[in-house]
């Protein structure tokens, strides 16, 4: 601890700190837990209970009763407060006149990027890329710290299957595996090499838990997970981002089987902090403690408010029924003043390892790294490596630029810099946006574009200028449509009952394609869209989700071969609505469908006799596939996979086995493959997924070149709770390696 950087006016529990300190010499071990107890014990209860209080600025009528607030220890939180002097002066006000001077943790979304954004988190997952989601993730606590902002309401890492969800956009998709090495990244990032540092935000795993099965895709939904679905999947990233040291998880919205999550003993302090032995602490979400009333699992907000400490949810945001209502609650003994100085110590615990005591001020001079021209140059490789090509008939694209004379730039997101930088994004401003079409203008010059919007949004239906645009696409020598979302589509609250294109975009697109000229689509979304028969009308379909920033460079480096494509898809493509959920790691059932069994339903006669033998699992109308797999992504060069050798066919209970293949660039470029890893476990206790992701590897290989790629396995990885217990059970395996999940070479071994 460096004494000169305490506050000059210095209170009594300051001055009990500093001497705490000087006695013992040097920094004490453990010194976040010592100083929070030492803390702890000069506290009044008005002033634990207003640590337990996060609040909106908004809630403040004005500014001078912010302040009287923060000077009366009434808030140890709050959000969407931002900008160095403002931040400043309240850290100040916090510090050295409020009677204990505790200093405020200042928390924001910042989900994809501060100033800089990149791809949306979903986008990111496409990328299949930790180390460039770390650095992004860095990148964007560098910019925030600089406001002023400490802690992140992020990573979103809630599984979820189902795109009609408008969140999803904020996630790492479906797998449980992906999404683990992804939080593990995130969180890294978030909060970078040491947590004190000045750059480092705390970071909050949320939502914690299992809000991505809201039914129906309908958001704050009523959700129901069986306990190994809740710990075989939907748990998974939030353990990662526990063991990645996250210092704070945000309860959700969500009512789990019955028992809302802002309430849930059963996950709270049950799982996260007996068994995971999380020391960090828990803030509610938005108002989702007094929400139990309307879930009706409290009669009011004091209920709730002892429900959620009960629980264990230590922070309370935006709302105040912990505030109004703790001291009463205390007296009628529906809760303990153990519990109260357990919630204050976890959140000081943080609040010192963030340094925040030792070193409260932001430094002016850091805002002069926001949109940092290497911070924008790294959101754009991840946007370029988020991209993932869907088609690519007869070699459409890359576009030679030399030999091209002009192309039509047509679509309502060409030109969008709003919609690029996607949802969640509150500090990210559309005019630092550099979108395809001044990009593709960039590239080719003005002469050579042909731009025609059409569309003034994605929702447009005016099809006023479509003569226009396909005047445009005759002129031309492609056409290059930029399609999909408009951001508010997607996020909190922009859930989709159809997951279509919207607007007239499709019927665009069908004019386009009547002149003839090759049609590349790009697809900016924020959910896997059902894309069947804008497919069909294209010839390169290249889906860039949200891209941020530098979406518009990107994306022109893609379609003009500056590089390959080598994004791969985090979630199953559906061919529409009603086939939610699929996801690739879906059991087999008692009658898994084939080509063969397949019936489509207008071969089936309409006179027909009851028959149930032969009778698989898939939809009359949409088969038994997606539309695409879990995994799946070209490229503008071609992978052989060979070899699949086992270290053993037999693998012990002690022991590890290698599993390896040797990957070749057959094709005509450099480029990046994503190798992926799947395991099956043929047998199990409780029935098991038919493919699950063990590991993956971006590589990047040369044309012409071979190389091997080599994954190891150890009988933990292939754990699993079977509704008592978490087992790893003897028997036979399946692997394989492969571009996708549903592809790859196969072996098999036993474990023994
Ligand atoms: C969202 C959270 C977010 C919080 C604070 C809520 O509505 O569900 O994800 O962190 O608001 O902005």
């Amino acid at each position: 601890m460096k004494l000169t950087r305490l506050p000059l006016v210095l209170s009594a529990g300051l001055l009990m700190l500093m001497t705490f300190s000087c006695d013992s010499g040097k920094t004490v071990p453990d010194s976040a837990e010592a100083r929070a107890d030492n803390l702890l014990e000069q506290m009044t209860l008005d002033e634990k209970i207003g640590q337990m209080s996060q609040l909106d600025l908004g809630y403040f009528m004005d500014p001078e009763q912010l302040k009287q607030a923060v000077r009366d220890g009434r808030c140890g939180s709050l959000l969407n407060f931002l900008g160095t002097e403002q931040v400043n002066e309240i850290q100040r006000i916090a510090l050295e006149e409020s009677r204990l001077g505790i200093p405020l943790i200042i928390g924001r979304d910042v989900i994809h990027g501060y100033r800089t954004i990149f791809p949306i988190p979903l986008g990111m997952a496409a990328s299949w890329n930790p180390e460039a989601v770390r650095q992004a993730f860095r990148i964007s606590a560098i910019e925030a710290s600089s406001d002023g902002i400490r802690w992140t309401f992020g990573p979103m890492i809630d599984i979820t299957w189902d795109p009609r969800w408008g969140r999803i956009a904020e996630g790492c998709g479906e797998d449980p595996f992906l999404a683990s090495t992804l939080a593990t990244a995130m969180v890294t990032g978030i909060q970078g090499d040491s947590l004190n540092d000045p750059t480092s935000l705390a970071a909050c795993a949320k939502h914690y838990v299992g809000y991505g099965f809201a039914e129906a895709g309908r958001d704050y939904n009523t959700t129901y997970i069986p306990e190994p679905l809740l710990r075989n999947v939907v748990l998974k990233p939030f353990l990662a981002a526990k063991e990645a040291g996250a210092q704070t998880f945000m309860s959700a919205f969500n009512d789990l089987n019955g028992i809302p999550t802002s309430g849930n003993q059963f996950t709270i302090k049950k799982i996260l902090r007996e068994e995971w032995g999380f020391d960090g602490f828990v803030v509610s979400d938005w108002a989702s403690v007094t929400q139990m009333v309307n879930h009706g699992f409290a009669e009011d907000d004091k209920h709730a408010a002892a429900i959620a400490i009960n629980a264990g949810v230590d922070m309370e945001m935006a709302t105040t029924s912990y505030y109004d209502n703790i001291k009463t609650l205390l007296d009628k003994k529906k809760i303990t003043m153990v519990q109260i100085d357990d919630a204050v110590r976890n959140i000081l615990r943080v609040k010192f390892r963030l340094g925040l005591f030792d070193n409260p001020y932001v430094n002016p001079e850091a805002r002069a790294k926001i949109l940092d021209p290497s911070f924008l140059e790294h959101s754009r490789t991840v946007a370029r490596q988020s991209a993932v090509l869907l088609k690519n008939e007869n070699a459409a694209l890359p576009l030679a630029a030399e030999k091209i004379s002009s192309v039509a730039v047509i679509g309502p997101l060409a030109d969008a810099p709003r919609d690029q930088l996607g949802t969640w994004c509150f500090d990210g401003r559309a005019e630092n946006s550099v979108t395809p079409l001044k990009a593709i203008r960039d590239l080719l010059g003005d002469q050579r574009v042909n731009y025609v919007q059409a569309l003034t949004y994605s929702r447009d239906r005016s099809k006023k200028d479509f003569a226009a645009a396909v005047v445009a696409a005759r002129r031309s020598d492609a056409v290059l449509f930029f399609g999909g979302e408009e951001w508010i589509l997607s996020g909190e609250a922009r859930s989709r009952g159809e997951i279509g294109v919207p607007g007239a975009q499709t019927e665009l697109l069908e004019a386009l394609a009547a002149t003839g000229k090759p049609i590349i689509l790009v697809i900016m979304a924020g959910r896997p869209l059902a894309i069947g028969r804008e497919l069909n009308l294209s010839d390169a379909v290249l889906y860039a989700w949200h891209g941020g920033t530098m979406a518009g460079p990107a994306i022109a480096d893609l379609l003009f071969g500056k590089e390959s494509p080598s994004g791969k898809l985090p979630v199953t493509f559906v061919k529409g609505a009603g086939q939610i959920p699929f996801y690739y790691y879906r059991k087999n059932t008692g009658r898994p469908a084939s080509a063969q069994s397949f019936t489509p339903v207008d071969s089936i006669s309409s006179v027909n006799p009851q028959i149930s033998i032969g009778d698989k699992s898939f939809h009359l109308d949409y088969g038994f596939t997606p539309l695409f797999p879990f995994g799946f992504g070209l490229s503008y060069t071609t992978f052989g996979y060979s070899d699949i050798e086992l270290s053993s066919q037999v693998m012990k209970m002690d022991g590890t086995l290698t599993v390896s293949a040797r990957v070749t660039n057959t094709g005509k470029m450099d480029a990046d493959e994503i190798v992926q890893f799947y395991v099956r476990d043929r047998v199990g206790s409780i029935t098991r997924p038919i493919k699950e992701l063990k590991g993956y590897n971006r590589l990047s290989i040369k044309k012409g070149e071979t190389v091997e790629v080599k994954f190891t396995l150890r009988a933990a990885d292939l754990a699993f709770f079977n509704g008592k217990e978490t087992v790893t059970e003897p028997g036979r395996f399946d692997v394989w390696i492969g571009p996708s999940s549903e592809e790859g070479l196969h072996s098999d071994f036993i474990l023994e």
